[in-house]
């Protein structure tokens, strides 16, 4: 899919891997950019700096777990640039949380992000995508989705959620002619994995994750999962029966 011309609609771009695909757009293809985050500076700084041409580009300010807010934020995109062809929901959020940290409130908040802050936006988006029968929506999930890692525990079951969610509704929209794609990262270097203490594999910058994710929706892949190694190994992991799933977790302290 060529890119150019397209209504792009991103959240979670503030900063991070959504503030990577931004960039790589910006610079790379001729997209009208609408972007989603409770804070916008350092996209008003980008877009004032990027080269304008004939396109638009426009920083909203909202918080996803708001669904009123979403609705008027939608409202507000869709008057200014049009019907979105493309939607990335990429804002989330992750706690390392221990059984002697253990709140619920953490579950609120991490769910509230990773899972309805997406469903929001998809209840935003499907009409018009339907109406239309064309469109791409693209949840940034997560390679943790593959079982529940120590620490990590809300984390991982709210992408578990988020990543059967896209599923099934990829099944419900085939005959729309709407395409969902689920991301599912490996550790990318931003604020969020700046918190992790462990070793992480394959790290790798914003700049490099975000062309994964613009390639594999240029393909319109299914699943854009990356990279490679880390992929292969969640997949694997996923597979392990569970004794030896937890054998290992002992045996190399993650619990
Ligand atoms: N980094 C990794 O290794 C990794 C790996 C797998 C998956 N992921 C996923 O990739 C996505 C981006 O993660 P990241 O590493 O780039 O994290 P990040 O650097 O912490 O950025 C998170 C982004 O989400 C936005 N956000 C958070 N809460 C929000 C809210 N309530 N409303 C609106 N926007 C909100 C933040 O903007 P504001 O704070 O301005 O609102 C920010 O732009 C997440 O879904 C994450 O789970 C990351």
């Amino acid at each position: 899919m060529n890119l150019n011309n397209k209504n792009i609609l991103i959240t979670g771009a503030s900063r991070g891997i959504g503030f990577g695909v931004v960039e790589k757009l910006l610079k790379e293809h001729n997209c009208n950019i609408a972007t989603v985050s409770r804070k916008i500076d350092s996209l008003d700084e980008l877009f004032s700096n990027a080269r304008k041409g004939d396109r638009k580009f426009k920083a909203y300010s909202c918080d996803v777990t708001e669904k009123q807010s979403v609705a008027e934020t939608y409202k507000n995109i869709t008057s200014d640039f049009g019907e979105i062809d493309i939607a990335i929901l990429n804002a989330g959020v992750g706690y390392l949380v221990t059984p002697e940290t253990f709140n619920s409130e953490f579950a609120e908040k991490t769910f509230a992000v990773n899972f309805l802050g997406v469903i929001y936006f998809i209840e935003q988006l499907l009409p018009s995508m339907i109406e239309r029968k064309s469109g791409i929506i693209a949840g940034v999930s997560s390679l943790a989705d593959a079982r529940g890692f120590s620490g990590s525990g809300f984390y991982c079951a709210s992408k578990a959620a988020l990543s059967t969610y896209l599923e099934g509704l990829r099944i419900e929209l085939f005959s729309y002619g709407i395409k969902v794609i689920t991301i599912k990262p490996g550790f990318v270097k931003t604020d969020m994995t700046d918190q992790n203490n462990f070793d992480m594999p394959f790290l790798m910058d914003i700049h490099k994750s975000a062309d994964y994710i613009i390639n594999g929706i240029k393909k319109e892949k299914r699943e854009i999962a990356y990279p490679f190694a880390t992929a292969f190994g969640s997949k694997l992991i996923r597979k392990l029966p569970d004794t030896f799933y937890e054998f290992l977790a002992k045996r190399f302290k993650l619990g």
